[in-house]
């Protein structure tokens, strides 16, 4: 799987430009501030729809412009795949996957599969619990349809019923209960998805760990804030149920959602003490490194193809141990990108250059 070229339109600096990359590892160089990150936030944005360092999509489009566009052309296996986006300041979207028009953005996800490497990477474990719960569902959705979809059905659900808890006065108890059940379906199957993704992150993160800290501490993920600890589908649904029904005031008087995914949070530990609180910087940044890392061969096994590594500016931050253990992920494995000012303190060649300036590429 690899990306073959990008085409970008008034996206960030770059006006109108088209790139060609090789499929192993792509050096991306210039001065500050002239395009580097942006072209990977391309990348980024085109395979996973959103950019990894905003929410806020206008920021994207050129300055004085009213629009850009991005178009990734690459293959997937012995296929050719094209998928384009149009954003618009208005906040319209144009998705096109495989030259089909397509009305979610989310469509672009789930075709080339994406890990990214930044010095924010420690927003992971530093942020509030929205990044790390947005963190786990690109990563199952990357590589579950089926978890895509139901992750869809639940935040519609979620939105309906958020909008009608806000109806105070005219409060329906029975159209409530109908959004109820899409709710608790939805939400039920979530938690065990995410469960059972972490039963297979968490070893790769802690033998991840392991190597990095030269067999430190032991590192271990769990989900916190579930409505229910049980295992089962069915069981799951009548726990989040009776949860509805214990919340039915305080849901009334907050007019919101109080319990489901959406309040879930992904921790992570350290000997069982929180990293985020007990955590030295070094053990944060190594804890981050991890499960990054560990997130990128989840996608190899599942997809069983690389994921495409996106790495920006990692190599300055990193010490010789973390730099080797990135070295040695990169080495042979699919495609890599990786922002770096110059070739200079790079564990290894390139088998391509790209240099911006400007946004452009010479
Ligand atoms: N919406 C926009 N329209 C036009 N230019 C923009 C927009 N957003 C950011 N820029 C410009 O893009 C530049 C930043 O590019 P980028 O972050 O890719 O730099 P970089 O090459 O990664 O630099 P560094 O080595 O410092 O990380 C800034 O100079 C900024 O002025
Ligand atoms: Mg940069």
């Amino acid at each position: 799987m690899h990306i073959e070229s990008v085409a970008l339109t008034h996206f960030r600096n770059y006006r109108s430009e088209e790139i060609g990359f090789s499929p192993g590892l792509n050096l991306l160089s210039g001065p500050n501030g002239h395009g580097k990150t942006n072209l990977l936030e391309a990348l980024h944005y085109t395979c996973l729809a959103h950019s990894q360092r905003t929410r806020k999509d206008k920021e994207l489009i050129e300055w004085n412009e009213a629009s850009f566009v991005l178009r990734i052309r690459g293959r997937i296996g012995d296929q050719e795949h094209a998928q384009s986006v149009e954003y618009t300041e208005t906040g319209a979207k144009r998705v096109k996957v495989d030259g089909r028009e397509s009305k979610r953005l989310s469509d672009l996800i789930g075709h080339f599969s994406v890990v990214s490497f930044s010095p924010e990477d420690l927003d992971l474990i530093r942020s509030g619990p929205q990044i790390r719960r947005r963190f786990l569902d690109i990563l199952l959705c990357q590589f579950s349809l089926d978890y895509l979809d139901t992750l869809r059905r639940y935040n519609q659900a979620l939105k309906q019923r958020n909008s009608l808890l806000k109806q105070m006065g005219d409060f329906d108890a029975e159209v409530l209960a109908a959004y109820d059940s899409a709710l608790i379906e939805a939400g039920s199957r979530i938690t065990l998805m995410r469960r059972r993704a972490l039963d297979e992150l968490g070893p790769l993160a802690s033998a991840g760990y392991h190597d990095i800290s030269d067999g430190g501490e032991a590192l271990t993920l769990g989900l916190s804030g579930c409505v229910s600890e049980a295992g089962e589908e069915e069981a799951m649904r009548e726990d989040f149920r009776r949860k509805l029904a214990s919340l039915r005031g305080a849901e009334r008087e907050a007019g919101l959602t109080l319990a489901g995914p959406h309040r879930e949070d992904l921790g992570f530990f350290l000997a069982g003490k929180a990293v985020r609180d007990f955590g030295s910087q070094g053990q944060k940044r190594s804890v981050a490194l991890s499960v990054k890392l560990a997130s990128a061969k989840l996608l190899e096994a599942k997809n069983e193809r690389p994921p495409i590594l996106l790495l920006d500016d990692v190599f300055a931050e990193l010490d010789e141990q973390r730099r080797r253990r990135i070295a040695g992920m990169i080495r042979g494995k699919g495609q890599v990108f990786i922002a770096n000012p110059g070739a200079a303190d790079l564990p290894f060649e390139a088998d391509k250059v790209i240099s911006l300036q400007r946004g452009r590429a010479i």
